[in-house]
Protein backbone atom coordinates (compact mmCIF):
# COMPACT_ATOMS: atom_id res chain seq x y z
CA UNK A 1 0.00 0.00 0.00
CA UNK A 2 1.31 3.47 -1.09
CA UNK A 3 0.55 5.26 2.04
CA UNK A 4 3.84 7.37 3.91
CA UNK A 5 4.75 5.21 7.08
CA UNK A 6 2.93 2.29 6.38
CA UNK A 7 3.87 -1.18 4.93
CA UNK A 8 2.48 -4.63 5.23
CA UNK A 9 2.92 -6.36 8.33
CA UNK A 10 2.78 -10.40 7.26
CA UNK A 11 2.09 -12.43 9.57
CA UNK A 12 1.05 -15.70 9.41
CA UNK A 13 -2.20 -17.56 9.57
CA UNK A 14 -2.49 -19.12 13.21
CA UNK A 15 -2.28 -23.13 13.21
CA UNK A 16 -4.50 -24.38 16.37
CA UNK A 17 -2.64 -27.40 15.92
CA UNK A 18 0.55 -26.40 16.84
CA UNK A 19 2.28 -26.63 19.99
CA UNK A 20 2.90 -23.50 21.84
CA UNK A 21 6.41 -22.15 20.24
CA UNK A 22 9.11 -22.38 23.28
CA UNK A 23 11.14 -19.69 21.63
CA UNK A 24 8.31 -17.50 21.45
CA UNK A 25 7.09 -18.31 24.96
CA UNK A 26 10.94 -17.76 26.10
CA UNK A 27 10.88 -14.16 24.41
CA UNK A 28 7.83 -13.13 26.43
CA UNK A 29 8.73 -14.97 29.89
CA UNK A 30 12.26 -12.72 29.42
CA UNK A 31 10.19 -9.51 28.59
CA UNK A 32 7.76 -9.99 31.08
CA UNK A 33 10.32 -10.51 34.27
CA UNK A 34 12.63 -7.30 33.01
CA UNK A 35 9.41 -5.26 33.03
CA UNK A 36 8.25 -6.18 36.56
CA UNK A 37 11.45 -6.85 38.64
CA UNK A 38 9.26 -7.69 41.57
CA UNK A 39 8.57 -11.10 39.63
CA UNK A 40 11.64 -12.16 40.50
CA UNK A 41 14.43 -14.15 38.30
CA UNK A 42 12.87 -15.35 35.06
CA UNK A 43 15.74 -18.64 34.38
CA UNK A 44 13.50 -20.88 37.28
CA UNK A 45 10.18 -20.04 35.39
CA UNK A 46 11.63 -20.86 31.98
CA UNK A 47 12.92 -24.17 33.39
CA UNK A 48 9.52 -24.63 34.32
CA UNK A 49 7.61 -23.49 30.94
CA UNK A 50 10.13 -25.46 28.98
CA UNK A 51 9.28 -28.96 30.54
CA UNK A 52 5.22 -27.75 30.61
CA UNK A 53 5.87 -27.44 26.72
CA UNK A 54 7.94 -30.90 26.64
CA UNK A 55 5.17 -32.64 28.84
CA UNK A 56 1.79 -30.74 27.18
CA UNK A 57 2.22 -29.13 24.35
CA UNK A 58 1.28 -26.04 26.09
CA UNK A 59 1.60 -24.27 29.56
CA UNK A 60 -0.17 -22.20 31.43
CA UNK A 61 0.88 -18.54 32.36
CA UNK A 62 0.58 -16.93 35.63
CA UNK A 63 -2.04 -14.21 36.90
CA UNK A 64 1.06 -11.74 36.48
CA UNK A 65 2.41 -12.98 33.42
CA UNK A 66 -1.50 -12.83 32.08
CA UNK A 67 -2.05 -9.69 33.36
CA UNK A 68 1.31 -8.03 31.88
CA UNK A 69 0.70 -10.11 28.33
CA UNK A 70 -2.69 -8.10 27.78
CA UNK A 71 -1.29 -5.38 28.70
CA UNK A 72 1.76 -5.25 26.25
CA UNK A 73 -0.55 -6.74 23.58
CA UNK A 74 -2.90 -3.53 23.93
CA UNK A 75 0.65 -1.44 23.69
CA UNK A 76 1.88 -3.06 20.73
CA UNK A 77 -1.60 -2.78 18.78
CA UNK A 78 -0.35 -1.09 15.98
CA UNK A 79 -3.80 0.54 15.12
CA UNK A 80 -4.94 2.08 18.34
CA UNK A 81 -4.56 5.59 18.98
CA UNK A 82 -5.84 5.46 22.77
CA UNK A 83 -2.54 3.54 23.94
CA UNK A 84 -1.43 5.64 26.20
CA UNK A 85 -3.25 3.99 29.02
CA UNK A 86 -2.16 0.56 28.25
CA UNK A 87 -0.95 0.00 32.05
CA UNK A 88 -4.31 0.86 33.37
CA UNK A 89 -6.09 -2.11 31.84
CA UNK A 90 -8.22 -4.35 33.81
CA UNK A 91 -7.46 -8.04 33.36
CA UNK A 92 -10.30 -9.99 34.28
CA UNK A 93 -8.81 -13.62 34.96
CA UNK A 94 -11.60 -16.31 33.36
CA UNK A 95 -9.83 -18.67 31.98
CA UNK A 96 -11.85 -21.53 34.52
CA UNK A 97 -15.33 -21.08 32.44
CA UNK A 98 -16.76 -23.97 30.47
CA UNK A 99 -20.00 -23.44 29.67
CA UNK A 100 -22.19 -20.73 27.32
CA UNK A 101 -24.07 -20.00 30.45
CA UNK A 102 -21.07 -19.32 32.14
CA UNK A 103 -19.11 -17.27 29.55
CA UNK A 104 -22.77 -15.21 28.89
CA UNK A 105 -22.91 -14.40 32.38
CA UNK A 106 -19.02 -13.41 32.68
CA UNK A 107 -19.24 -10.98 29.20
CA UNK A 108 -22.06 -9.28 31.06
CA UNK A 109 -19.91 -8.68 33.69
CA UNK A 110 -17.10 -7.35 31.68
CA UNK A 111 -19.66 -4.43 30.20
CA UNK A 112 -20.84 -3.64 33.85
CA UNK A 113 -16.86 -3.36 35.41
CA UNK A 114 -16.53 -1.11 31.86
CA UNK A 115 -19.26 0.65 33.35
CA UNK A 116 -21.96 2.91 31.66
CA UNK A 117 -20.49 6.53 32.19
CA UNK A 118 -16.96 6.56 33.48
CA UNK A 119 -15.80 4.00 31.24
CA UNK A 120 -12.59 1.84 32.12
CA UNK A 121 -11.12 -0.56 29.66
CA UNK A 122 -11.31 -4.42 30.38
CA UNK A 123 -10.25 -7.29 28.79
CA UNK A 124 -12.00 -10.73 30.41
CA UNK A 125 -9.44 -13.81 29.18
CA UNK A 126 -11.02 -17.02 28.64
CA UNK A 127 -9.49 -20.37 28.44
CA UNK A 128 -6.27 -20.96 25.93
CA UNK A 129 -6.75 -22.99 23.00
CA UNK A 130 -5.47 -26.28 23.57
CA UNK A 131 -3.92 -27.32 20.59
CA UNK A 132 -5.63 -29.38 17.86
CA UNK A 133 -8.26 -29.29 20.43
CA UNK A 134 -11.63 -26.89 19.77
CA UNK A 135 -12.30 -23.98 22.01
CA UNK A 136 -14.98 -21.53 22.91
CA UNK A 137 -16.08 -18.74 20.97
CA UNK A 138 -17.93 -15.27 20.51
CA UNK A 139 -18.74 -14.80 16.77
CA UNK A 140 -19.85 -11.26 17.16
CA UNK A 141 -17.27 -8.66 16.31
CA UNK A 142 -18.19 -6.66 19.60
CA UNK A 143 -20.30 -7.61 22.52
CA UNK A 144 -22.29 -4.72 21.13
CA UNK A 145 -23.83 -4.19 17.83
CA UNK A 146 -27.00 -3.22 16.06
CA UNK A 147 -28.71 -5.75 13.48
CA UNK A 148 -28.86 -4.74 9.88
CA UNK A 149 -32.51 -5.04 7.87
CA UNK A 150 -33.42 -4.81 4.14
CA UNK A 151 -37.24 -3.09 4.05
CA UNK A 152 -39.21 -4.48 1.51
CA UNK A 153 -38.51 -1.82 -0.54
CA UNK A 154 -34.88 -3.05 -0.69
CA UNK A 155 -33.61 0.28 1.35
CA UNK A 156 -31.57 -0.50 4.38
CA UNK A 157 -32.39 -0.89 8.29
CA UNK A 158 -29.82 -0.53 10.91
CA UNK A 159 -26.41 -0.90 10.40
CA UNK A 160 -26.16 -2.98 7.09
CA UNK A 161 -22.60 -4.14 8.14
CA UNK A 162 -24.63 -6.50 10.26
CA UNK A 163 -27.11 -7.59 7.74
CA UNK A 164 -25.34 -11.11 6.85
CA UNK A 165 -24.84 -11.60 10.59
CA UNK A 166 -28.20 -10.37 11.17
CA UNK A 167 -30.04 -12.92 8.66
CA UNK A 168 -27.77 -15.94 10.14
CA UNK A 169 -29.08 -15.05 13.56
CA UNK A 170 -32.70 -15.07 12.36
CA UNK A 171 -31.51 -18.31 10.89
CA UNK A 172 -30.68 -19.23 14.71
CA UNK A 173 -34.80 -18.23 15.98
CA UNK A 174 -33.36 -14.61 16.82
CA UNK A 175 -36.06 -12.01 15.88
CA UNK A 176 -35.45 -8.64 16.05
CA UNK A 177 -37.51 -5.17 15.80
CA UNK A 178 -36.86 -4.29 12.67
CA UNK A 179 -35.75 -1.32 13.60
CA UNK A 180 -32.99 1.21 12.97
CA UNK A 181 -30.75 0.15 16.64
CA UNK A 182 -31.49 -3.41 17.77
CA UNK A 183 -28.97 -4.92 19.51
CA UNK A 184 -28.01 -8.52 18.52
CA UNK A 185 -27.58 -11.01 20.43
CA UNK A 186 -24.31 -12.54 21.73
CA UNK A 187 -23.33 -16.00 19.80
CA UNK A 188 -21.81 -17.97 22.19
CA UNK A 189 -19.87 -21.03 21.16
CA UNK A 190 -18.59 -23.89 23.02
CA UNK A 191 -16.91 -27.35 21.94
CA UNK A 192 -19.96 -29.25 23.73
CA UNK A 193 -22.65 -27.12 22.83
CA UNK A 194 -22.34 -25.86 19.85
CA UNK A 195 -23.72 -22.12 19.07
CA UNK A 196 -26.29 -20.90 21.72
CA UNK A 197 -27.71 -16.69 21.33
CA UNK A 198 -28.07 -14.90 24.58
CA UNK A 199 -29.65 -11.48 24.98
CA UNK A 200 -27.63 -8.47 26.44
CA UNK A 201 -29.66 -7.75 29.47
CA UNK A 202 -30.63 -3.68 30.10
CA UNK A 203 -28.36 -2.94 33.00
CA UNK A 204 -24.81 -4.26 30.55
CA UNK A 205 -26.20 -1.59 27.63
CA UNK A 206 -25.42 1.91 27.84
CA UNK A 207 -26.66 3.70 24.83
CA UNK A 208 -26.65 7.47 23.77
CA UNK A 209 -29.30 9.46 21.68
CA UNK A 210 -28.09 12.20 19.77
CA UNK A 211 -29.00 15.60 20.39
CA UNK A 212 -27.28 18.76 18.71
CA UNK A 213 -25.73 21.45 20.82
CA UNK A 214 -28.21 24.04 18.84
CA UNK A 215 -30.09 22.13 16.24
CA UNK A 216 -33.44 21.10 17.94
CA UNK A 217 -34.46 19.21 14.72
CA UNK A 218 -31.30 16.71 15.44
CA UNK A 219 -33.17 14.16 18.18
CA UNK A 220 -35.73 13.75 15.19
CA UNK A 221 -33.59 11.90 13.32
CA UNK A 222 -33.54 9.16 16.02
CA UNK A 223 -30.20 8.61 15.90
CA UNK A 224 -28.23 6.42 18.91
CA UNK A 225 -24.87 4.49 19.88
CA UNK A 226 -23.66 2.49 22.31
CA UNK A 227 -21.76 3.54 24.83
CA UNK A 228 -18.93 0.39 24.92
CA UNK A 229 -16.95 -0.91 22.25
CA UNK A 230 -16.06 -4.05 23.05
CA UNK A 231 -14.36 -6.13 20.50
CA UNK A 232 -15.02 -9.80 20.90
CA UNK A 233 -13.37 -11.86 17.86
CA UNK A 234 -9.22 -11.35 18.26
CA UNK A 235 -7.26 -13.69 19.21
CA UNK A 236 -4.80 -12.67 22.00
CA UNK A 237 -1.22 -14.45 22.04
CA UNK A 238 1.13 -14.13 24.74
CA UNK A 239 4.27 -16.29 24.41
CA UNK A 240 2.92 -18.80 22.26
CA UNK A 241 -0.19 -19.45 23.74
CA UNK A 242 -3.62 -18.25 22.04
CA UNK A 243 -6.53 -16.75 23.83
CA UNK A 244 -9.53 -16.74 20.90
CA UNK A 245 -11.40 -15.84 23.55
CA UNK A 246 -10.40 -12.52 25.03
CA UNK A 247 -12.75 -9.52 24.70
CA UNK A 248 -11.72 -6.28 25.59
CA UNK A 249 -13.06 -2.65 25.68
CA UNK A 250 -11.70 0.66 26.26
CA UNK A 251 -14.13 4.24 25.23
CA UNK A 252 -15.04 6.20 22.21
CA UNK A 253 -13.00 8.32 20.08
CA UNK A 254 -15.97 10.27 18.60
CA UNK A 255 -15.33 9.87 14.99
CA UNK A 256 -15.35 6.15 15.22
CA UNK A 257 -18.98 7.03 15.25
CA UNK A 258 -19.43 10.40 13.85
CA UNK A 259 -17.36 10.14 10.74
CA UNK A 260 -17.58 6.16 10.33
CA UNK A 261 -20.20 4.40 11.83
CA UNK A 262 -23.10 6.88 11.23
CA UNK A 263 -21.25 8.60 8.06
CA UNK A 264 -20.01 5.70 5.94
CA UNK A 265 -22.36 5.23 2.49
CA UNK A 266 -22.26 1.58 3.43
CA UNK A 267 -23.20 2.43 7.22
CA UNK A 268 -25.93 4.38 8.37
CA UNK A 269 -25.13 7.20 5.48
CA UNK A 270 -26.44 10.19 7.55
CA UNK A 271 -24.73 12.71 5.70
CA UNK A 272 -27.49 13.36 2.73
CA UNK A 273 -30.23 13.14 5.05
CA UNK A 274 -28.37 15.66 7.59
CA UNK A 275 -27.01 18.25 5.03
CA UNK A 276 -30.95 18.23 3.96
CA UNK A 277 -31.87 18.88 7.10
CA UNK A 278 -29.22 21.86 7.23
CA UNK A 279 -30.45 23.45 4.07
CA UNK A 280 -27.11 22.73 2.30
CA UNK A 281 -26.51 23.11 -1.53
CA UNK A 282 -25.98 19.44 -2.48
CA UNK A 283 -26.25 19.59 -6.32
CA UNK A 284 -22.01 20.16 -6.68
CA UNK A 285 -19.72 18.81 -4.66
CA UNK A 286 -17.92 21.47 -4.72
CA UNK A 287 -20.48 23.21 -1.87
CA UNK A 288 -18.82 20.74 0.63
CA UNK A 289 -22.36 20.05 2.19
CA UNK A 290 -20.62 16.67 2.99
CA UNK A 291 -18.10 18.35 4.79
CA UNK A 292 -20.13 20.83 7.09
CA UNK A 293 -22.85 17.50 7.33
CA UNK A 294 -19.88 15.58 9.11
CA UNK A 295 -18.72 18.59 11.02
CA UNK A 296 -22.41 18.73 12.32
CA UNK A 297 -22.93 15.15 12.66
CA UNK A 298 -19.59 15.04 15.10
CA UNK A 299 -20.43 17.87 17.20
CA UNK A 300 -23.32 15.93 17.48
CA UNK A 301 -21.69 12.50 18.70
CA UNK A 302 -19.64 14.27 21.35
CA UNK A 303 -21.91 16.58 23.02
CA UNK A 304 -24.15 13.80 23.58
CA UNK A 305 -21.54 11.24 25.25
CA UNK A 306 -21.08 14.31 27.14
CA UNK A 307 -24.00 15.78 28.02
CA UNK A 308 -25.15 11.81 29.06
CA UNK A 309 -22.17 11.50 31.18
CA UNK A 310 -20.48 9.13 29.48
CA UNK A 311 -16.28 8.83 28.20
CA UNK A 312 -15.68 9.87 25.24
CA UNK A 313 -12.36 11.50 23.30
CA UNK A 314 -12.75 13.52 20.47
CA UNK A 315 -9.69 13.29 17.26
CA UNK A 316 -7.56 16.00 18.39
CA UNK A 317 -6.93 15.50 22.21
CA UNK A 318 -6.47 12.09 21.36
CA UNK A 319 -4.08 12.70 19.08
CA UNK A 320 -1.73 14.91 20.80
CA UNK A 321 -1.54 11.82 23.81
CA UNK A 322 -1.30 8.94 21.40
CA UNK A 323 2.27 11.39 20.71
CA UNK A 324 2.57 11.54 24.53
CA UNK A 325 2.55 7.83 24.47
CA UNK A 326 5.47 7.47 21.83
CA UNK A 327 7.44 10.28 23.73
CA UNK A 328 6.94 7.75 26.81
CA UNK A 329 7.59 4.40 25.34
CA UNK A 330 10.82 6.28 23.54
CA UNK A 331 12.18 7.38 26.67
CA UNK A 332 11.58 3.42 28.26
CA UNK A 333 13.75 2.15 25.08
CA UNK A 334 10.90 1.11 23.26
CA UNK A 335 9.97 1.71 19.66
CA UNK A 336 6.10 2.20 19.04
CA UNK A 337 4.38 0.51 16.00
CA UNK A 338 1.66 2.07 14.72
CA UNK A 339 -0.38 2.02 11.36
CA UNK A 340 -0.71 5.31 10.06
CA UNK A 341 -4.18 4.69 8.32
CA UNK A 342 -5.81 3.70 11.39
CA UNK A 343 -3.92 6.35 13.53
CA UNK A 344 -4.95 9.56 11.19
CA UNK A 345 -8.59 10.47 11.76
CA UNK A 346 -11.20 10.06 9.43
CA UNK A 347 -12.16 13.59 9.45
CA UNK A 348 -10.06 16.79 9.09
CA UNK A 349 -6.29 14.57 9.37
CA UNK A 350 -4.02 17.27 8.88
CA UNK A 351 -5.42 19.20 11.52
CA UNK A 352 -4.06 16.55 13.64
CA UNK A 353 -0.46 16.21 15.11
CA UNK A 354 -0.22 12.31 13.89
CA UNK A 355 -0.48 13.58 10.63
CA UNK A 356 2.34 14.80 9.94
CA UNK A 357 4.78 12.19 10.80
CA UNK A 358 6.19 8.55 9.49
CA UNK A 359 5.02 5.85 12.22
CA UNK A 360 6.96 1.79 11.52
CA UNK A 361 5.16 -1.09 10.98
CA UNK A 362 6.06 -3.81 13.34
CA UNK A 363 5.03 -7.50 14.44
CA UNK A 364 5.36 -7.54 17.88
CA UNK A 365 4.36 -9.46 20.63
CA UNK A 366 1.84 -10.29 22.41
CA UNK A 367 -0.31 -9.11 20.22
CA UNK A 368 -4.33 -8.60 18.93
CA UNK A 369 -5.14 -10.75 15.72
CA UNK A 370 -8.05 -11.45 13.92
CA UNK A 371 -8.22 -14.64 12.16
CA UNK A 372 -9.75 -15.09 8.88
CA UNK A 373 -11.92 -17.67 10.43
CA UNK A 374 -13.35 -15.56 12.85
CA UNK A 375 -13.74 -12.32 10.29
CA UNK A 376 -16.11 -14.61 8.49
CA UNK A 377 -18.19 -15.63 11.50
CA UNK A 378 -18.65 -11.72 12.56
CA UNK A 379 -19.34 -11.02 9.02
CA UNK A 380 -21.64 -13.66 7.47
CA UNK A 381 -22.85 -15.71 10.87
CA UNK A 382 -21.63 -18.78 9.43
CA UNK A 383 -17.70 -20.57 9.05
CA UNK A 384 -16.12 -19.86 5.75
CA UNK A 385 -15.37 -23.82 4.47
CA UNK A 386 -12.33 -24.91 6.18
CA UNK A 387 -9.50 -25.39 3.27
CA UNK A 388 -7.02 -27.07 5.88
N1 LIG B 1 -14.45 1.51 15.44
C1 LIG B 1 -15.17 0.54 16.17
C2 LIG B 1 -16.62 0.96 16.30
O1 LIG B 1 -16.99 2.02 15.97
C3 LIG B 1 -14.58 0.30 17.54
C4 LIG B 1 -13.14 -0.08 17.57
C5 LIG B 1 -12.51 0.05 18.94
N2 LIG B 1 -12.58 1.42 19.40
C6 LIG B 1 -12.18 1.85 20.60
N3 LIG B 1 -12.32 3.10 20.87
N4 LIG B 1 -11.66 1.03 21.49
O2 LIG B 1 -17.47 0.29 16.77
Amino acid sequence: MNVPGYRDVPVEPWDPAAPADPGEAEDFLRQCYTENPRLGPVEPRLAIVRAQIAATGTYVHTPDELTHGAKVAWRNASRCIGRLYWRSLVVLDRRRARTADEIYSLLVSHLQTAGNGQLRPVISVFAPAQPGRPYARVWNEQLIRYAGYRGADGCPVGDPRQEQFTAAMHGYGWRGKGEQFDVLPLAIETPDEGVRLYELPERALREVPLTHPEYGWFAELGLRWHAVPAISNMRLTIGGVHYPLAPFNGWYLGTEIGARNLADADRYDMLPVIADRLGLDTSRESTLWRDRALVELNRAVLHSFERAGVKMSDHHTESQRFLKHIENEERAGRRVPADWTWIVPPMSGGLTPVFHRYYDEMDLRPAFYLDEEAAALARDGCPVRRTR
